[in-house]
C-alpha cells in the first residue's frame, strides 16, 4: 500500500512536470496558457514558483504520454487525471485548461485545479482533482506549503477563496495566505492553521456569496479558539482582482485598514437589516450571543459582551444571561 501511495505521488509529480512543459515549451502552451497568465498580471517568477501549467485541448495527450512513460492506466484513473467512460474509453480530465497544482505541506503535488479559458457560463470555471488516496480535500489548504513560514513570522493567516487570490497576494509580497478552494472550512483545515497561528483574517470576495460564506464558515474557527477578523472587498472584487486593479501597496493599505473583528463585523452586518423592528433586533442579539458563546476564552468572552452591549444597546446582564442559557442548552 505504501508502494502504491508512493507511485501516486510520483505520477502526480510527473503530471505536474508535463503541464509545465506544455506551458513553457510548446507553441500552444505559450500562446494560450502563458499569455493567459501574463494577461492576468502574473510575472514569470510567480508562475514558476506555483508550478503553474497548461493542459492542451486534446482528449488523451496526457494519458498517452503517461502510459508511454510507464505509468499504469489504473493509477491515472485513481487520481483522476483520466476518466473512464461507460464504453471503456479513457480521456483526460483536464483539457484546454490552465493548471494550478495543489501541493501538500512538504511541497509534493497531490492534485490539480484546472481553469477554463472560455467565458461561456455553461462551462465550469474550475475542474478539480477528485478525492484520492493522496488527496484528502478536507485536510488540504491551497498554498500552505508556500505560506507556513510567513504565517509563523507574522503570527497571522489570511484566508481567501481562490487559487488566484493566493498567487496574486504572494506577488504583492503578502505570503501568509491560504485558500480553502471555494468550499467551507473543515475542522481538519482549521487544526492545520492553528499549528502555525491562532490569528485568522478572512478575506472573502466582495459578492453576495462571499458575505454569506464569511458569516457561515466562522463558527468553527471560534470554537477552535482562533481569533477571527474579517474583511470584504468592495464592488465585487476579490483579493486577486484588487491587487491587479489597484496595485500591491494599495492592496496592503486596504487590508491593513479594513480588517474588523468577526464579532463586531457580524453584529454590524446583521444590525443593518433590522431597521427599527424590535423582533428582528432580538433575533440579531441572539445570533451575536450565539457566536460569542462559542469562544472558549472567558476573558475574551467578557470583553465581547461588554463591547456588544454597547453596539446592540442592551444591558450586559441580559447578554450574559442569554449566553449562559445557550451554553447550558449545548452542554
Ligand atoms: N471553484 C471551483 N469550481 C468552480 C468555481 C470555483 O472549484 N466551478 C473554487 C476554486 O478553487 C476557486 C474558488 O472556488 O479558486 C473561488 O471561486 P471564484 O471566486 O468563483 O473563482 P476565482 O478564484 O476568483 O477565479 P478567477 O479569478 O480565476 O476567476
Ligand atoms: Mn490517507
Ligand atoms: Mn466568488
Ligand atoms: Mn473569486
Ligand atoms: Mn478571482
Amino acid at each position: 500500500a505504501q508502494d502504491k501511495r508512493e507511485s501516486l505521488y510520483v505520477l502526480s509529480s510527473w503530471a505536474g512536470k508535463f503541464f509545465k512543459e506544455q506551458l513553457w515549451n510548446t507553441e500552444v502552451g505559450q500562446s494560450i496558457g502563458l499569455s493567459y497568465f501574463k494577461e492576468r498580471g502574473y510575472r514569470e517568477e510567480i508562475i514558476k514558483k506555483f508550478d503553474l501549467g497548461y493542459s492542451p485541448d486534446q482528449w488523451t495527450v496526457l494519458s498517452d504520454a503517461a502510459v508511454a512513460a510507464g505509468f499504469h492506466q489504473d493509477y491515472l484513473k485513481e487520481i483522476g487525471l483520466s476518466i473512464e467512460r461507460d464504453d471503456g474509453r479513457v480521456y483526460d480530465r483536464f483539457r484546454g485548461r490552465v493548471i494550478f497544482p495543489i501541493h501538500n505541506l512538504t511541497g509534493r503535488i497531490i492534485g490539480f485545479g484546472g481553469r477554463t479559458l472560455k467565458t461561456e457560463k455553461s462551462v465550469p470555471k474550475y475542474v478539480n482533482s477528485p478525492e484520492s488516496e493522496i488527496y484528502h480535500k478536507s485536510d488540504v489548504l491551497y498554498g500552505l506549503n508556500f505560506a507556513k513560514k510567513a504565517i509563523m513570522d507574522n503570527d497571522t493567516c489570511y484566508l481567501v477563496e481562490g487559487y488566484a487570490d493566493v498567487i496574486s497576494m504572494h506577488q504583492a509580497g503578502v505570503e501568509h495566505v491560504v485558500s480553502s478552494s471555494g468550499t467551507s472550512l473543515t475542522t481538519g483545515q482549521i487544526r492545520l492553521i492553528s499549528r502555525f497561528t491562532k490569528n485568522v483574517v478572512i478575506l472573502y470576495d466582495g459578492d453576495a456569496a462571499g458575505i454569506k460564506a464569511s458569516l457561515r464558515g466562522t463558527d468553527m474557527l471560534l470554537e477552535e479558539g482562533l481569533n477571527v477578523k474579517v474583511l470584504l472587498f468592495p464592488d465585487g472584487n476579490d483579493p486577486d482582482s484588487y491587487v491587479q486593479n489597484f496595485g500591491s501597496s494599495a492592496f496592503k493599505e486596504y487590508i491593513d485598514k479594513h480588517q474588523e473583528d468577526f464579532i463586531f463585523y457580524k453584529t454590524n452586518i446583521l444590525l443593518k437589516d433590522t431597521g427599527g423592528d424590535p423582533i428582528k433586533r432580538a433575533e440579531v442579539i441572539r445570533e451575536v450571543v450565539q457566536s460569542i458563546a462559542l469562544i472558549p476564552d472567558e476573558i475574551k468572552v467578557s470583553v465581547f459582551i461588554q463591547q456588544c452591549s454597547r453596539l446592540l444597546e442592551i444591558e450586559e446582564r441580559v447578554l450574559l444571561t442569554e449566553l449562559n442559557k445557550m451554553r447550558l442548552q449545548k452542554a
